[in-house]
């Protein structure tokens, strides 16, 4: 491979313009065509290239202004009472980072959404509260804090808090930049609530448990049919996991929500994963394509990304862009650290685009700049 990356090379575009050349791109332009030399080191860089820079949302900053979202509006006038995070340099498409969106839910006790559906996938996180639930496609879900809980693509959703319960507070992530960009986006609104068809929580206790999948049902959506990752079960499959595992020196112990009908990610456009940060844990760096939301659920560290330092503690919410270096860190020395993120990864490996590299220099860290 040829690791210079001058455009001053055979191979790259490198024509200097000259009147007579001027002249004749002005004449492409009226027939609404072009030459390809004036544009081709720009849309084919050399390596990937993300427009999105890495950033931090402190908790402690944003949660006011959340909860007066909820005294400013009602879930009925806003559809979804959120509080989106964009990232500084995509706020044309609204995204978080790359071609994710990120933001922040609150829904009152006795309060709830309507229902609607999108082609863009869902997920939420949640971050504090009790007796939140959710309805997908006329299952009731009930959920607690570091729960995680997918709506897919095309699933009729609503949202809403028991009349006995506390303030809910979610994180939702979903694909409407990425359904956006590829111009397959739809929205449709239900016409009331909808009606259970199930017993509460049918299926994360059909197919969330134990590793057994029920022998008499059949599945046949291209999501998992889990539905909801409960923490109590989760954090101490990360704990085990720890015990019988050498943690890895760039991502400690991480792991992947699954369907655990196909180990694969559990919804077609979106991944998401856990991974625990032992107790003075530091994380070598390295690089790879994909975009990643990250949302801390356990203690605190700091994330070096591209040669910048984010501290963060629980509930803080940050991203890592395509082919950024990130390293992670525990900054204690007596408790384990848990990052909850959220991917396109499924997008990235299914088109082929998945690459990743090492930080190889100072023993794998960044300096800081
Ligand atoms: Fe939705
Ligand atoms: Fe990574």
């Amino acid at each position: 491979m040829n690791e210079n990356y001058s455009d001053n090379q055979i191979g790259r575009a490198r024509v200097q313009d000259s009147p007579e050349l001027l002249a004749y791109y002005k004449e492409l332009e009226t027939l609404g065509a072009g030459a390809l030399w004036t544009v081709a080191n720009d849309i084919e860089p050399w390596e990937p290239r993300s427009s999105s820079v890495p950033m931090l949302w402190k908790y402690d900053d944003l949660r006011e202004l959340v909860l007066k979202s909820s005294e400013l509006v009602t879930p009925e006038q806003a559809g979804r009472r959120v509080v989106y995070l964009v990232n500084d340099k995509r706020k044309d498409v609204s995204a978080a980072v790359g071609w994710l969106y990120t933001g922040i839910q609150v829904t009152r006790p006795g309060e709830s959404t309507s229902a609607h559906r999108h082609k863009a996938s869902a997920l939420r996180f949640i971050m504090e509260g009790e007796g939140g639930y959710t309805v997908v496609d006329g299952n009731k879900i009930t959920f607690e804090v570091n729960d995680f809980v997918i709506t897919p693509n095309s699933a009729w959703h609503e949202h809403g808090v028991d009349p006995n319960g506390k303030t809910c507070i979610w994180q939702d992530g979903l694909d409407i930049p990425l359904v956006n960009a590829l111009e397959a986006n739809d929205y449709a609104v239900y016409d009331g609530k909808q009606a259970l068809v199930n017993q509460v929580n049918y299926y994360p206790i059909n197919y969330g448990c134990a590793g057994l999948i029920p022998a008499d049902k059949v599945w046949d959506k291209p999501y998992s049919p889990v539905f909801k990752y409960s923490w109590k079960a989760v954090y101490p499959a990360l704990t085990e996991a720890l015990k019988v595992n050498e943690v890895n020196q760039i991502d400690g112990i991480l792991m992947h929500y699954s369907n655990p009908l196909t180990g694969g990610h559990v919804m077609q456009t979106m991944g998401a994963s856990m991974q625990l940060l032992p107790a003075g844990f530091k994380g070598k760096a390295h690089k790879h394509t994909g975009s990643f939301v990250y949302q801390c659920a356990k203690g605190s560290g700091y994330s070096i990304i591209n040669g910048q330092r984010f501290n963060w503690k629980e509930r803080d919410i940050f991203c890592v862009p395509s082919w950024a270096w990130h390293e992670h860190h525990n900054t204690s020395e007596t408790d384990d650290a848990c990052l909850f993120s959220f991917n396109d990864l499924p997008v990235i490996e299914k088109l082929g685009l998945y690459q990743n590299r090492e930080y190889i220099e100072n023993n794998g860290f960044q300096n800081i700049e």
